[in-house]
């Protein structure tokens, strides 16, 4: 228990208290790592105040409009997230410069002005576009794989160029080239949107691309999701379309002025390239002997089988710009371990499970045909594939005998930690080989770490399962045959999600894509986008934890970030949610028909039948129900609809009333007598005030019972220790952290485990595979946990949108004798760092971002408010520690 507490330090920022000579950050637009091809007409504007500074009394905006300046007026406001854009709408492709200054701590003067940021409209306009789709026009079997065409152009430029823009995107994935060079870095562009209705180009600045006299556009194609096999039990090809086609306008604007405009029609070309076959599950096959490195440059006009192109149709209104950043390749891994298995033929060990792709070097005869085969893990020392299922994830490379050859498949991508090389031409060593990793660039925001290496390694797998599958979709998995944005998986885990990285414009995005296939009468599909015709999940049907995400994620993300646009824009889909569960409710409130995956991976369930947990799906289902309408009821108030906030308090109060009486008994016991049930009861808030502590010691006894082994599934585990910590047993929600056995979070750690596994024994102790038909070694959903050890553990509690004001209220125990924890606001930097000594004294060290307000609670201690700036406090702790 805290006895005392000693001196406070408040440490000035750097810079000095008021640091009148400090700038603010540069501006930033909307969700957007920079401004290049926006898509918004008057994007909303962040940017982050000195540190240690704030709040901010006004700011002043500067707009630099192709060198016209204009000032706005001092604007009095604290606001420096999301604020409006000051002036005239951008005109599509309009360039402009902002800059910004503060006032804060009633200092009469302004800081300076801050950095430049430039941002740069898009299309906007649906007539701007006059590139069409255009690909290959011979004849090809859509039944089968189908070699892969590139495109091209040549075009003559006259005069000097002063700027140049690429506008594109693709029926299938591109990667555009002109002149020989690369445009651009993203991978699997232009990602996974629902096509029809929304499809992403992206501009570029190609400017340094060009010269005067001939060039060359070019690019080549991919059949990705568009058009390649995608889908379990089989899957669909041609979700999309038949045809695989580029759609390019190139605009190049010379030193007068003048405009010449390159896009794709008739007039360009198309041939079959090096790439035989190219799928995201398959792997890629690619023939250097047909390579023609200069195939995009002019020289290659007369070389090669070039053909008319097939001109298509696409309605420009469907075209849109990026809302978040694209896929990248954002690290390289060498070989941890290689292990010659016979003639040519080598076990490749990258010491990370990981989602990207090999880029080899080989040097070999021509016709030396070199396989890649990917695993996440090995049984009896060979690469396991059984849990790919029908994703065969296998690249062929096929040399020319020209001398060494380098390649990393273009158009597809594989979750793996081994591979197994076959065929290699000689000696194989480190340097011939990097596993490139590949996922959404977005920029990281969340870090901690504490005293125990196995909780460390825990939140590393949590951070790397993040990484393989926010893959421009928030996925299941990245390896087997699925890699589709299940929403229940991305439902529970979007609170640890925002902390780890800035996702909102990719999971805003995303959730638009949910409400496009959002079925009249309000169902959410098990997985977005969605392939028609999957058996087993054809009709789509309703079901709890999958379709709350319309209501809850929108809720999460404008809690993390502040956007209350977002939580606008998305507010219909989660009341049409809502509406829905309430008439499948019916007058008695309990959503207790229907297919339901409950409790899902719960351990009790049998391997084959994951959703036979021990928890009624009921239960689980009208937990929901409260949930999603208490969130909804939430929602309509912050967006300033008294009538909705009333009518879904009240229906939530109803439906809160009905679960009590179908699910509680009068002692506080519930009819499930498992852990899901009673965390469900105390996180949703379910339970009669009275029945709270009940609840919490019988959960408390389960999980004691169970020798603190975990027992809940997708639905229990990120709410478990939350409902331990609410309810007086934090001691017993370290227990069940710092278990090793299996099931629990840290066995997998103790077999290796670098990321999260889909099951609790996905690797059995035995060292056997898991027989069901689904074992994945990559699933975020069980990390979710990972939202506790930053709040609870780690001690940073966000209290309002945004994250504007934060607790800091570290709670120790379970022998962690230090933690330290970090997360980049929209505001800038909160941090906490706490240490307990030997002779309990625990000393805490805060960082309140400027412009924001924090409140520290130790245990034991009366909460203390704290401004901006790096706090340091001490406490004198005795007794047992706090758990
Ligand atoms: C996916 C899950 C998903 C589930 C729902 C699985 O195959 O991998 O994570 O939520 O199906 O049934």
């Amino acid at each position: 228990m805290t006895t005392d507490t000693t001196a406070h330090l408040a440490r000035p920022p750097a810079g000095g208290p008021s640091a009148p000579s400090a700038r603010p950050g540069p501006v930033s637009f909307e969700h957007l790592p920079d401004g290049l091809g926006i898509g918004v007409a008057a994007p909303r504007l962040t940017w982050q105040l000195p540190a240690g500074t704030g709040p901010q009394d006004a700011y002043e905006l500067e707009l630099d409009r192709g060198g016209h300046r204009h000032r706005t007026a001092r604007i009095d406001s604290a606001e420096t997230v999301l604020v409006p854009w000051p002036g005239a709408c951008l005109a599509s492709r309009e360039r402009v410069t902002v800059r910004v200054r503060v006032w804060t701590g009633d200092a009469a003067q302004p800081s300076p002005w801050s950095a430049p940021a430039a941002v740069e409209a898009g299309l906007l306009d649906p007539a701007d576009w006059r590139a069409v789709p255009v690909g290959a026009a011979w004849p090809e079997d859509h039944d089968a794989e189908r070699r892969p065409a590139r495109v091209r152009k040549d075009f003559r430029i006259e005069r000097s160029v002063s700027r140049a823009r690429l506008y594109v995107t693709a029926h299938g994935l591109y990667e555009a080239e002109i002149n020989g060079r690369r445009v651009g870095d993203d991978a699997l562009a232009p990602g996974w949107t629902v096509y029809p209705e929304r499809l992403r180009y992206r501009t570029y600045d190609v400017t340094g691309h060009l010269a005067e006299g001939t060039n060359t556009i070019g690019a080549w194609l991919g059949d990705g999701w568009y058009r390649g096999r995608y889908g379990f039990d089989g899957g669909t090809r041609n979700i999309y379309g038949t045809d695989q086609s580029l759609i390019a306008q190139l605009e190049i604007t010379h030193d007068d002025g003048a405009t010449t405009v390159i896009a794709t029609d008739a007039s360009w070309s198309a041939a079959p390239g090096p790439i035989l076959t190219s799928g995201l599950y398959e792997g890629e096959a690619f023939d250097a002997r047909l390579d023609d490195p200069a195939w995009s440059t002019p020289s290659a006009s007369d070389t090669g089988s070039w053909e008319p192109v097939r001109v298509g149709l696409r309605d420009p209104r469907t075209l849109v710009a990026p809302e978040g950043p694209p896929v990248r390749r954002t690290q390289e891994i060498a070989p941890a371990a290689i292990t010659r298995t016979g003639e040519g033929r080598y076990l490749l060990d990258f010491g990370q499970n990981l989602v990207g792709r090999l880029r080899i070097t080989a040097d070999g005869p021509a016709d030396t045909t070199i396989t890649l085969r990917h695993a996440e893990v090995l049984q009896d020392g060979k690469p396991a594939t059984r849990p790919l299922r029908e994703a065969v994830s296998i690249d062929t490379l096929v040399l020319s005998g020209d001398g060494p050859y380098t390649w990393e498949p273009r158009f597809t991508l594989h979750g793996f930690r081994y591979a197994e090389v076959d065929g290699w031409p000689g000696e194989l060593s480190a340097d011939d080989v990097t596993a490139r990793v590949y996922h959404t660039d977005m920029r990281r925001t969340g870090w901690f770490e504490c005293s125990d290496p196995l909780v460390n390694r825990l939140h590393e797998n949590v951070v790397w399962s993040m990484r393989g599958n926010f893959v421009d979709i928030p996925t299941d998995c990245p390896q087997r045959d699925e890699r589709l944005g299940w929403t229940g998986d991305i439902q529970v885990f979007a609170p640890t999600a925002s902390f780890l990285y800035d996702c909102a414009g990719m999971l805003d995005s995303w959730l638009t894509d949910v409400r496009l296939e959002q079925l009249p009468d309000g169902t959410v599909p098990w997985y977005v986008p969605v392939i028609p015709g999957a058996p087993m999940w054809t009709p789509i049907q309703p079901g709890a934890a999958w379709g709350d995400v319309a209501t809850l994620t929108p809720w999460v993300l404008y809690q993390r970030f502040g956007d209350l646009q977002l939580l606008r824009r998305h507010y219909p889909m989660g009341k049409a949610w809502v509406d829905l569960q309430e008439r499948l409710a019916g007058p008695g409130r309990l959503w207790d028909t229907g297919f339901q995956l409950g409790d899902w991976l719960d351990p009790a369930a049998p391997p084959e039948d994951p959703a036979a947990g021990l928890t009624d799906r009921y239960l689980v289902a009208t937990a929901y129900f409260a949930h999603s309408a208490r969130h909804l009821a939430r929602a309509a108030a912050e967006l300033g609809n008294a009538t909705d906030a009333e009518r879904y308090t009240e229906l939530a109060d109803d439906v809160v009333s009905a679960f009590r009486r179908a699910y509680v008994l009068p002692s506080g016991r519930m009819t499930s007598d498992t852990p899901t049930a009673y965390a469900l009861g105390l996180v949703f808030d379910l339970l009669a005030p009275e029945q709270r502590s009940t609840a919490g010691d019988r959960l408390a006894r389960l999980v004691l019972d169970g020798d603190a082994r975990i027992a809940t599934g997708f639905v229990g585990t990120p709410l478990i220790c939350d409902a331990l910590t609410d309810t007086g047993h934090l001691d017993v929600a370290y227990r069940l952290l710092r278990q090793t056995e299996c099931p629990s979070w840290l066995y997998p750690v103790t077999q290796g485990a670098t990321t999260i596994w889909e099951r609790w024994d996905s690797l059995r102790p035995d060292g056997s595979l898991n027989p069901g038909g689904m074992t994945s070694f990559n699933h975020y959903a069980l990390g979710a946990v990972a939202d506790w050890l930053h709040r609870v553990v780690g001690g940073i509690v966000p209290v309002a949108p945004g994250s504007r004001a934060l607790v800091f209220r570290p709670r120790p125990g379970g022998d962690i004798t230090w933690a330290r924890t970090r997360h980049q606001t929209p505001y800038g930097t909160a941090a906490l760092c706490w240490e307990q000594a030997a002779d309990a004294t625990m000393t805490v060290q805060v960082t309140v971002p400027a412009g924001c307000t924090g409140t520290v609670e130790l245990p034991g201690r009366p909460p203390h408010a704290l401004g901006p700036g790096e706090h340091t406090l001490s406490t004198a702790v005795d007794g047992p520690k706090a758990a």
